[in-house]
């Protein structure tokens, strides 16, 4: 099916609960820069914004300043999430037009707003869950971030006080979807925006003693922009995308994978700034070489770091994930660094759902 043109992931939006201090968080923990702000200072009168920056991703963090905020009740349903993965189209119209003809759910029309830095258009469709895909158009604009926006005060963060971990870009951002929707989603990527299915994993590849998933991956026509769907499947026990979808009270994104070209040094930063990740088994590591041979970095420092390693026909990956970063068990992050693999962890699956249950366990949540 034919394209609706999308550049990048312009942005991820995050609504919280207290935007001033999930900045603080981003910015302390991950190592992003505070570039921006939008506030009753800036003359925004329902909502706090901060665009937060590192390498060429953007995180926007948004929170209400009133309950008569049109989402502010999503606060309450989900807590702290992903409400919106934005993507840079060259023609905002044409794309939720097209969108909307091929049967997406529209959720803001076409709005074009203009100030002394020119003109910035947006326009939103649905996708799972309370989730939103905006298409962002700024090739008009010069200012800061958007509309109502302004340089953050350089007595609140100077750009000279950041300290950046490293991390690049974004490699990929998962939803989880109910039991039995998983097609459904990745039908709706390639029916509405012309995505192509990459790869899957059935429950057969993904689980463990106790639980299952299925995961399907869906691209853009540039492969830059990657969508992996979870849904759970039938096991002993209950599955890790169950517990997101009782927590998190219905599908949404379950984890940002973050690039890095030196996920050592980055974890190492991460872990220093107070970053919990998930812990596999030393044994993990006894077999390592075994499964993906020889490689650049040295074991005994991924073990003691606790990052993950998978090999393909390309070449081979590593990865290690952080714990959720809210009080519910919703919303983690994944960092990774690829060296020639294009593949998401297979490999890693098993382990990595191994120590997810022993949190789960620890959450009695099982
Ligand atoms: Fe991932």
């Amino acid at each position: 099916m034919h394209d609706i043109p999308l550049r990048k992931i312009d942005h991820v939006r995050f609504f919280v609960g207290n935007a001033r201090q999930s900045a603080f968080f981003y910015r302390n923990a991950f190592g992003f820069d505070v570039v921006a702000y939008a506030g009753l200072e800036t003359k925004v009168r329902h909502e706090a914004g901060y665009v937060l920056r590192q390498g060429d991703i953007t995180f926007v963090l948004t929170s209400p300043l009133s309950p008569e905020h049109p989402e502010s009740q999503r606060l309450v349903t989900h807590g702290d999430g992903v409400m919106d993965i934005a993507l840079d189209v060259p023609d905002v119209r044409a794309a939720f037009e097209e969108a909307v003809r091929r049967g997406a759910a529209p959720l803001s029309p076409p709005e074009a707003r203009e100030d002394e830095h020119g003109v910035f258009e947006t326009a939103s469709i649905r996708t799972y869950g309370d989730t939103a895909h905006t298409f962002v158009n700024r090739d008009r604009y010069r200012g800061v971030f958007a509309p109502g926006y302004r340089p953050i005060d350089p007595e609140r963060y100077h750009p000279s006080t950041a300290r950046p971990v490293g991390l690049a870009a974004i490699d990929h951002i998962v939803g989880n979807v109910e039991e039995g929707k998983m097609n459904e989603w990745v039908e709706f990527y390639r029916r509405i925006l012309g995505f192509e299915q990459l790869v899957s994993f059935d429950d057969k590849d993904i689980s463990t003693e106790y639980s299952a998933l299925m995961s399907k991956v869906v691209q853009n026509g540039t492969g830059r922009i990657k969508f992996p769907i979870n849904e759970p499947a039938r096991a002993k026990r209950r599955s890790q995308i169950d517990e997101y979808l009782q927590y998190y009270r219905g599908p949404g994104v379950q984890h940002v994978a973050l690039i890095t070209g030196d996920i050592v040094k980055t974890v190492r930063a991460m872990r220093a700034n107070d970053v919990s990740f998930l812990r596999v088994p030393k044994t993990y590591y006894d077999a390592l070489t075994d499964r993906v041979g020889s490689i650049k970095e040295d074991l005994a420092e991924l073990a003691d770091l606790g990052i993950l390693v998978d090999r393909d026909d390309e070449g081979y990956m590593l990865q290690i994930f952080t714990k959720p970063v809210a009080d519910r068990p919703t919303l983690f992050f994944e960092v990774i660094q690829r060296r020639g693999s294009k593949s998401f962890g297979k490999g890693n699956f098993k382990a990595l759902f191994e120590a997810i249950e022993r949190e789960q366990e620890l959450r009695g949540t099982l």
